[in-house]
């Protein structure tokens, strides 16, 4: 694939083949020079019309980890505030030899419609696209499930059969429920989406998961609980619940973490609202993957990056470090 826009568009076998070389990216993070010289003389932008801590910075380092020349854009100060639009904006960038772009937008589709129209010709990475996809957070987060609940070397080259996933929250907003659903599935994982029937969009009949409104019973039957933030910016203020009464019955706090199986992770793609969708005993506890999503993240990017740019199997063993 020369793009990667959705989670959907994945395959089994290209979901796998994103997994292992992530684990292998990760062994060179564990190496004492962390860097490749794999994508020297190839220039990278980040286009972040949307806020974004983790993913941009995740971008930013897993692009200087592969040796990449990288050009961070970012909408606030640019002149996207005198009216430029995407296409001029995106060919203006191109015209300076851009490689791949990775881009981060508040409208759906703005990512497909980048690497369709015929713009530009560097490869499009979807960073989250209003609430519509955020595939490499999917990637990360089932590298995450992986290792976890699988193992580190027993994970490689499987996927995630039978591992029963839970994801609470706003699934109405979140394009990280809707592309961890999308690749759960393919990934051969038994999904459960806990919301507020409010925060559940139209159509989620035809999603490939099952629907609960019941935390408390779902949570014994969980592998891994995932919690989402509530997205109060995407809201009417009018519908926006009040932190109480949501965190009473959909906020994830000790108690209800103990009725988890033992070996079960609480997972969350962050920014967290600490008191609202989780407590701060749970997101501190050794069972909360959320900084270790974080660190996963660098080497699913290294992956994705790689791979798109036209990288062959990946053997950390045998990858010389890079010299400067
Ligand atoms: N998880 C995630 O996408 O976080 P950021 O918005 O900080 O990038």
């Amino acid at each position: 694939q020369r793009h990667l826009i959705s989670a959907a568009d994945l395959t089994r076998d290209d979901a796998i083949q994103i997994l292992d070389t992530a684990e292998e990216m990760a062994r060179v993070a564990d190496r004492p020079i962390k860097k490749l010289p794999t994508l020297r003389g190839r220039t990278v932008v980040n286009l972040f019309f949307e806020d974004s801590t983790r993913t941009r910075i995740s971008f930013e380092a897993a692009e200087k980890r592969l040796s990449a020349d990288v050009i961070n854009f970012s909408a606030k100060g640019s002149s996207v505030s005198k009216g430029e639009s995407l296409k001029d904006t995106a060919q203006t960038l191109e015209a300076m030899g851009v490689d791949a772009v990775v881009i981060r937008h508040g409208a759906s589709g703005a990512p497909y419609r980048l690497a369709n129209s015929g713009w530009i010709d560097a490869a499009v990475i979807n960073a989250g696209d209003g609430t519509h996809q955020h595939p490499t957070q999917a990637l990360l987060d089932a590298f995450t499930m992986r290792r976890r609940l699988v193992g580190r070397d027993a994970g490689l080259g499987q996927d995630l059969a039978g591992k029963r996933i839970t994801i609470v929250g706003d699934i109405l907003h979140g394009r990280v429920a809707r592309s961890n659903v999308d690749l759960l599935h393919t990934l051969g994982a038994e999904v459960t989406l806990v919301a507020p029937p409010t925060l559940l969009p139209v159509g989620i009949e035809s999603w490939p998961c099952e629907i609960s409104y019941d935390l408390d019973a779902t949570l014994p039957k969980s592998d891994a609980v995932m919690m989402l933030r509530v997205q109060r910016e995407r809201m009417n203020a009018a519908f926006f619940p009040t932190e109480r009464e949501y965190s009473r019955r959909y906020g994830l706090d000790g108690d209800r973490m103990a009725r988890m199986p033992e070996h079960a992770i609480v997972m969350h793609p962050g920014p967290m609202v600490r008191g609202m969708e989780i407590t701060a005993e749970v997101a501190d506890s050794d069972r909360c993957t959320a900084i270790e999503q974080v660190a996963n993240g660098v080497s699913t990017r290294m992956a994705v990056l790689y791979l798109l740019l036209g990288g062959a199997v990946f053997d950390a063993k045998n990858a010389p470090a890079a010299t400067h």
